[in-house]
């Protein structure tokens, strides 16, 4: 749906014209993934596929929401307190009213509108850009702002306690700091980050999504949490004052592997591995080298299917396919894991290449939906009429 006719459908069913109309939008990660909440790096970019917000203030006590996607709506007191039987994407709407409001913000009632053209559960940060741009839309409406580290942080303790989705940062981060044609370098603990020039003006990025659907409210996200956390546990007993495994290198790892059992070994392994990829990786970019990103992707995407065990058949079969076309540099899954998307770099001449490859496959039975994407701004957002 084109944004005019997004205002149209606000109109139809509010009554009203929006007044605000967010742009949030969504990401993948070069390299870092799965260490984010361990306090971690990560390297991600925000892509031109966007969640939607519309909304207008309302003199009534409540927030009304209608989700495009779902083509549903529901209804809810501006004070609500917990999510009871709401469903899971109405969750993430309720729980970021909820967040901002216990945090002391006089929110009014709203009438919320969300569209757009990002996929929710391709591992493109569809909850994020949820979170933000119905944040941010609250916010605009009640006149109230907020530094976007804070909001970030808001919500996705929104996420972790009223979705039951314990994800990290990195996607809110992206979603509101992001700057085109950048990636952003973030460091999990500080939130401090930079903004790394993508120089090499020959390349795309590809997304692969393997149509493969999950959820990180589903059980392997969290028990690699709870994983990290039992392996930071017995490190903690030999190594006294550590406070996460990002304060690890990778000349720590022989010792490690003392004190671990098989499982958590990999696990830490690929965390500290990973950080240092970003590092590598981020120097890389800056230097226009495609080839070597593309390696270090590469090298990522087999620590995270061998080590931390979240890629899928389908996403191996993916990157595998993606590497065998000449002129791509790089291929990895990209998020959560355990289904969703793969991100390829790719010299802009073979894109073409790899699009009719992707078109010819079928891994799992599902052919899949390549798309180039470019690294955009941060959240817009527009005041209307
Ligand atoms: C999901 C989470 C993020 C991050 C990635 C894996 O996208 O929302 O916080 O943990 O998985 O890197």
């Amino acid at each position: 749906m084109n944004p005019h006719d997004e205002a149209v459908a606000f109109r139809a069913r509010f009554g009203v014209a929006a007044s605000v109309v967010v742009r949030a939008p969504g990401r993948v990660n070069l390299v870092g993934d799965h260490t984010d909440y361990t306090g971690g790096l990560v390297l991600p970019i925000a892509i031109d596929k966007a969640t939607h917000v519309l909304a207008a203030p309302s003199d009534e006590p409540r927030i009304r929401c209608h989700a495009r996607l779902y083509d549903d709506t529901f209804d809810i007191p501006i004070d609500i307190t917990t999510c009871g039987e709401l469903s899971q994407w109405q969750r993430y709407v309720a729980g970021v009213a909820i967040v901002l409001r216990s945090q002391g913000v006089p929110l009014r009632g709203a009438d919320l509108w969300i569209g757009g053209n990002l996929p929710a559960g391709a591992g493109l940060g569809s909850s994020a850009a949820l979170e933000v741009g119905v944040a941010l839309a609250l916010l605009t409406i009640s006149d109230a702002t907020m530094p976007p580290e804070t909001l970030a942080q808001l919500c996705k303790q929104a996420e972790n306690e009223h979705a039951d989705a314990p994800c990290g940062i990195m996607d809110q981060m992206i979603c509101l700091c992001a700057k085109a044609n950048h990636a952003m370098r973030l460091d999990c603990t500080s939130l401090a980050h930079q903004a790394v020039p993508i120089n090499s003006p020959d390349v795309a990025f590809v997304v692969i999504d393997s149509g493969v659907r999950h959820s990180i409210a589903a059980g392997g996200y969290a028990e690699r949490r709870r994983e990290c956390e039992r392996a930071l546990e017995t490190i903690a007993r030999h190594r006294h004052g550590i406070s996460s495994l990002a304060e690890l290198n990778v000349a720590d790892l022989p010792e490690c592997a003392t004190q671990l059992d098989d499982v958590l070994f990999h696990r830490v392994s690929h965390v500290v591995t990973e950080n240092e990829r970003v590092r590598t990786a981020s120097d890389a970019l800056e230097a226009g080298d495609a080839a070597g990103v593309g390696a270090l992707m590469v090298e990522s995407h087999a620590s995270l299917r061998d080590e931390y065990e979240v890629s899928c058949t389908e996403l191996d079969e993916i990157v595998d396919l993606a590497m065998s076309v000449p002129g791509v540099y790089g291929a990895r899954m990209t998020g959560g894991g355990f289904g969703g998307c793969a991100i390829a770099l790719v010299r802009e001449e073979a894109v073409d290449d790899l699009l009719v490859r992707c078109a010819s496959v079928r891994p799992g039975g599902v052919r899949p939906n390549a798309f180039v994407a470019r690294a955009v701004d941060g959240v817009q957002v527009d005041s209307v009429g």
